[in-house]
């Protein structure tokens, strides 16, 4: 199925672009946020886990549906299964790119308050700040995060519409590199803070009591938010790849960089949450109360801030821009509008819900649907459920509707690279992955439970 689709530039463009889509706030930001909120180091294990074991052969599959029909989400399921209900995969990651669009770009607005506050010189303004307090006092403003917010959008919209995606990544090209030895550097001084080894222990040293249902199932979603699948971004992503791309090779590459991020956030926040007495529980707001009081140790502290911030912001942009695009190319194709019409109508929908999920931490704190505050609901519902859902359909519908020989020919380039693991990687793809996904699913619902008892 080949055609004249515009390609990416380099073997480096290409990996490039697609760690920029997968490394985001959901490292730096969700991660350590997750850990903390689901035990520690049993959370983290089996994240590792999914990584590896379902997340690598989902992101080939992926790679592969868009590479071998060379179009986008639902348009790629409409070209491998014509007349069937299989585009729903699609319509459903559209659909999560949105909602994680909504309340990804509030936390995104937030890096940009740590960049202006770090700038007017405000947040380390005295040197007895309780950062949590000030972080409160901040995000249950009802206007300054909804500024940041529609800050972010625009910021994403203008991207979006004009086209400087190239030079963004570009620029990652520099950015990317940077923010990882930045990383280096607060890990380094974490670790030596007093009293560091207690956060080193709650992140390396598993309690297997903790492992329960919805610890499993928040490692699932976790695995899935980061490596950005289970919503055809990545199908959209690797229709542009070249001829020559090593599908599997770059898969392991991506997922490889993007849990040496995640872990180095894990080690660069832990041992400071305990050194400074923070709650590792303490929800989406963990990175932004921690990260402060590590800087305040560092000389220059003002400047190590103010580079992290603007350079976690970047980090998000690329993602942002990556589900924005989701979201517009559908509208565009869908209703035959012009491209700056169908962003508009994205952008404006996107931050209607996310001014609920940023007033979900003010204002409407007492909100609940089921006991989740609206952000807590919208993140749940996408990472937990439509991420994971997506990503067991689109393994089910390779592994049932196409020819093997095809699947070969395509992830071997025609037989001009090898792909030892390629028996492995069916037998994954096809079964472990729907039915470990399905299994936590079960769990989660307490059907598993049930079922049992019937035997
Ligand atoms: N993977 C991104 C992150 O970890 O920040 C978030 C994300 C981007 C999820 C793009 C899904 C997506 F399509």
């Amino acid at each position: 199925m080949a055609d004249n689709r515009v390609t990416f530039g380099s073997k480096l463009g290409i990996l490039l672009a697609t760690v920029g889509c997968a490394v985001g706030l959901g490292s730096i930001w969700r991660f350590p946020y997750m850990l903390g909120t689901n035990g520690g180091a049993a959370f983290l294990l089996v994240y590792i886990l999914f990584m590896i074991f379902l997340g690598i052969p989902v992101m080939v599959t992926e790679f592969f549906i868009g590479r071998y029909s060379r179009s986008n989400t639902v348009g790629s399921f409409k070209k491998l299964a014509p007349g069937t209900k299989w585009c729903w995969i699609g319509y459903n990651g559209i659909l999560a790119a949105f909602l994680i669009l909504s309340y990804y770009a509030v936390i995104s607005g937030w890096t940009l308050e740590y960049v202006w506050q770090t700038l007017s010189g405000n947040l380390y303004a005295s040197p007895d700040v309780d950062y949590g307090i000030h972080f409160e006092a901040f995000a249950s403003d009802v206007f300054r995060p909804i500024f940041w917010t529609a800050f972010f959008i625009g910021l994403t919209h203008f991207v979006v519409v004009s086209g400087v995606d190239k030079g963004i990544e570009r620029a990652s090209k520099i950015m990317m590199p940077l923010l990882f030895l930045i990383l280096i550097v607060m890990c380094v001084r974490s670790v030596t803070l007093p009293n560091s080894e207690a956060g080193l222990t709650y992140l390396f040293k598993p309690d297997f009591s903790k492992l329960t249902s919805s610890v499993v199932l928040s490692a699932l979603g976790q695995a899935f938010f980061s490596l950005s699948l289970g919503m055809g971004c990545l199908i959209t992503y690797s229709s542009y790849f070249g001829k020559e791309t090593n599908m599997h090779k770059t898969a392991w590459e991506v997922t490889i960089i993007n849990t040496v991020v995640a872990l180095l956030a894990g080690i660069m926040i832990f041992p400071a949450v305990f050194s400074f007495g923070i709650a590792p529980s303490a929800g989406a707001e963990l990175v932004f109360i921690t990260l402060p009081n590590v800087f305040e140790q560092l000389p220059f502290s003002n400047l190590w801030s103010l580079v992290f911030y603007i350079l976690l912001a970047m980090a998000a942009l690329t993602s942002t821009i990556s589900l924005h695009e989701v979201s517009t190319a559908y509208v565009l194709e869908e209703f035959h509008t012009t491209r700056k019409k169908a962003a508009w109508i994205v952008s404006i929908g996107v931050f209607i819900l996310g001014v609920f999920s940023s007033l979900s931490f003010g204002l409407m704190k007492e909100v609940t649907i089921n006991g989740l505050t609206f952000f807590e609901a919208l993140d749940y519902l996408t990472a937990k459920i439509m991420l994971p859902l997506g990503g067991m359909l689109t393994c089910i519908f390779v592994g049932t509707r196409i020819d093997k020989k095809i699947l070969k020919q395509e992830l071997t380039n025609n037989g001009t690279i090898r792909f030892r693991l390629f028996s492995i990687y069916v037998f994954f793809m096809k079964f472990v992955a729907p039915i470990a996904i399905g299994i936590v699913f079960l769990n989660e619902l307490g059907l598993l439970r049930e079922l049992m008892k019937l035997f």
